[in-house]
């Protein structure tokens, strides 16, 4: 069976290419998806995309990961400084997350300094613009193969 991720973009981030390009730059939530699946496919990785402004429906994705992905690909947006439940999630689930952020949170305002999520996650990609979201897919890719 062919391993799968699941990429997981969180509040906002459906408007990636709109909203506030100086930050995010101009590709949209559809051609990160796509560089995610492409990437994948060279290691051989499927790729569930799931984006929802809403917390409970990413910690339902979350948890619905425990039964068929290896790994998960996550950026938060802007509930990675407010969600404990969505931390508690990702440490509910025994498969490696990888958190990214386009933009360098620590380049901005001091509330974006902090994230609920990195102390659980096996990695973090900051300030790589979407290219981020490629490095991750080759980072979980190099933990998936042990
Ligand atoms: C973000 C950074 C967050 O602070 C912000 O709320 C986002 C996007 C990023 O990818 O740079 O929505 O996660």
């Amino acid at each position: 069976m062919t391993a799968r991720i699941l990429l997981l973009n969180g509040p906002n981030l459906n408007l990636l290419g709109t909203r506030e390009p100086e930050v995010y730059g101009s590709e949209s939530l559809a051609d990160v998806e796509a560089l995610v699946a492409r990437a994948a496919g060279e290691f051989g990785l499927d790729v569930r995309a799931v984006q929802s402004n809403h917390e409970g429906a990413l910690i339902d994705a979350i948890q619905e990961a425990r039964e068929d992905c290896s790994g998960i690909i996550l950026n938060p947006g802007a509930f990675t400084h407010t969600s404990i439940a969505l931390r508690d999630a990702l440490a509910s689930v025994p498969i490696p997350a990888i958190e990214v952020h386009i933009s360098n949170v620590h380049a901005r305002e001091e509330f974006r300094h902090h994230s609920y999520i990195s102390a659980v996650a096996a990695g973090l990609i900051v300030g790589c613009g979407v290219q981020g979201y490629e490095l991750a897919v080759r980072r979980l890719a190099q933990l998936l193969a042990g």
